[in-house]
C-alpha cells in the first residue's frame, strides 16, 4: 500500500483528505506520507527527538536519564540539547517501548531488557531502582553490515587477528570474545558467525534477541521473565539444554552472564564443537576470574571451573576500544595450572609481536 503512494508522489498526485479520514480539501501525498513517518516514529519509534537520534548512523548508543539525553557518536558519551520531557514522559516512552518489545515494564518489574522492532536494543529501569528518575538506555540497528572485511577496513581486525579468527571459525574452536561493554563483541561475533559453512546449523541464545549473522539457518531462542503471577520464566541455562536437543551444529551464546555457563561447558565437554559466547571483562587476564564468578553462581568451585574452561576454551579473542576506535587487541587460550585458570596471551595488536605459544597456536588454528 504504502509503495504505492509512494508511487503517487513521483507524479506529484494528490489524494482528496476524505481517503485519509479527515474533513475537508485535498491533501498532498507528501504530506500524508510525512503523517504517516510521524504517526510510525510515535508508535514504533522512541518519540520524534529520541528517534532521530536513533537514525543518526553515526550514534552507537542514546541514553535518557534526569531529564538529559546523551548520545554515544564515537567519542563516549556527550548530552544532547533535546526535549526528553519530565520523569513522568520518560517513564511513560520507557513503558510504551517496553511494550513495543513485547515486554512489561511495572513497578513489579521495573527493569526491562529487550529489542524493538526495528532491531534497536532497549533497557530501561524504573525508579526506585533507578533513584534519580526513569533511565533508558537504547543501542540502535544501523543497517550498515558488519562483515568482517568491513570490520578490517574499520581497523578492528589486523591481518594476522583475521586469518585466525578465520581458521578458529572454519575449525571449528570453542571462543570466548571478551571486552569492556560495548566494545563490539556482539558486532564482531555476528561477523564470524556469518562464515560458519551454509550447511551448519546456528542456534544463538540470548537475552533478548541482538544477533543477527548473515547465515541461512540461525535459530534464535530468548529468554523470557516470568509473568504477573511470577510464573513462566525461562531462563538462559533451560535454553541451553533445550538447545542441546535441536541438532545444533553451533551453540551460541550471545552474552555470559550467569550460571548458564555451567551448562555451556558442559554441552563443549561433551562434544559440541565450534560454539562461541561473549563475556564482559576489563582485560584478558580478569576473564578467569569472570568465569570463576560466574561458576561460583553455578555451584562450581575455582578448581572445577578451570579444568572444564580449559578443556571446553580453545581460544579467548579480547576487544578494546579506546578514543572511539574499537579492536582486537589480544588473542589467548587458557589454561588449567594447580588448579587454576590461567590466560596465554599468543598475539598482542599492541605491539605487534607474537609470543612463543603463537606458533603452536598459529599451526593448530589457522584456516
Ligand atoms: N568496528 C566498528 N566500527 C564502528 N562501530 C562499531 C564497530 N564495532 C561495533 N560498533 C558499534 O558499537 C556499538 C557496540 O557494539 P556491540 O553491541 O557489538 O558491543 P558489545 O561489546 O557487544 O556491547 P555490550 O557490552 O553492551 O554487549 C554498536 O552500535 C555497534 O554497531
Ligand atoms: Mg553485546
Amino acid at each position: 500500500m504504502l509503495s504505492a503512494v509512494r508511487g503517487r508522489v513521483a507524479a506529484g498526485d494528490s489524494v482528496p483528505r476524505a481517503l485519509a479520514g479527515a474533513p475537508g480539501g485535498a491533501v498532498s501525498v507528501q504530506g500524508l506520507l510525512r503523517d504517516h513517518d510521524r504517526t510510525r516514529r510515535d508508535l514504533l519509534g522512541a518519540g520524534d527527538a529520541v528517534q532521530a537520534l536513533l537514525e543518526d548512523p553515526a550514534v552507537t548508543d542514546v541514553v535518557v536519564h534526569a531529564g538529559q539525553a546523551w548520545v554515544d557518536r564515537g567519542r563516549g558519551l556527550e548530552a544532547v540539547a533535546i526535549p526528553v520531557g519530565e520523569e513522568a514522559e520518560v517513564r511513560g516512552l520507557a513503558v510504551r517501548l517496553a511494550a513495543l518489545a513485547g515486554q512489561r515494564l511495572d513497578d513489579a518489574a521495573p527493569i526491562v531488557d529487550g529489542v524493538l522492532p526495528g532491531g534497536t536494543r532497549l533497557h530501561a529501569v524504573l525508579p526506585p531502582l533507578a533513584a534519580d528518575g526513569t533511565s533508558i538506555s537504547l543501542r540502535p540497528l544501523h543497517q550498515r553490515e558488519f562483515t568482517l572485511e568491513v570490520l578490517r577496513e574499520t581497523g578492528m581486525v589486523g591481518e594476522e587477528a583475521e586469518r585466525l579468527l578465520r581458521g578458529l571459525v572454519a575449525r571449528r574452536a570453542n571462543v570466548v570474545v571478551a571486552g569492556a561493554t560495548g566494545t563490539g563483541k556482539t558486532t564482531l561475533l555476528a561477523a564470524l558467525l556469518a562464515l560458519a559453512s551454509h550447511a551448519e546449523r546456528l542456534v544463538c541464545i540470548e537475552e533478548a534477541s541482538e544477533l543477527r549473522p548473515n547465515h541461512p539457518h540461525v535459530v534464535h531462542l530468548q529468554a523470557r521473565s516470568a509473568n504477573v503471577q511470577a510464573a513462566g520464566s525461562v531462563s538462559l541455562s533451560d535454553l541451553v539444554r533445550a538447545s542441546l536437543r535441536m541438532r545444533p551444529d553451533r551453540i551460541i551464546l550471545g552474552e555470559a552472564r550467569g550460571r548458564e555457563i555451567r551448562d555451556v561447558l558442559a554441552a563443549l565437554n561433551t562434544g559440541h564443537a565450534g560454539s562461541w559466547f561473549t563475556l564482559h571483562a576489563n582485560s584478558s587476564a580478569d576473564v578467569p576470574a569472570r568465569l570463576a564468578a560466574l561458576g561460583a553462581l553455578a555451584g562450581l568451585d575455582e578448581h572445577a571451573m578451570a579444568v572444564q574452561a580449559a578443556a571446553a576454551l580453545d581460544a579467548v579473542v579480547f576487544l578494546r576500544r579506546e578514543n572511539g576506535r574499537r579492536w582486537v587487541a589480544e588473542l589467548a587460550r587458557l589454561r588449567a595450572r594447580e588448579g587454576r585458570l590461567e590466560v596465554d596471551v599468543v598475539l598482542d595488536s599492541a605491539d605487534g609481536r607474537c609470543r612463543p605459544e603463537w606458533e603452536e597456536f598459529s599451526a593448530r588454528w589457522s584456516p
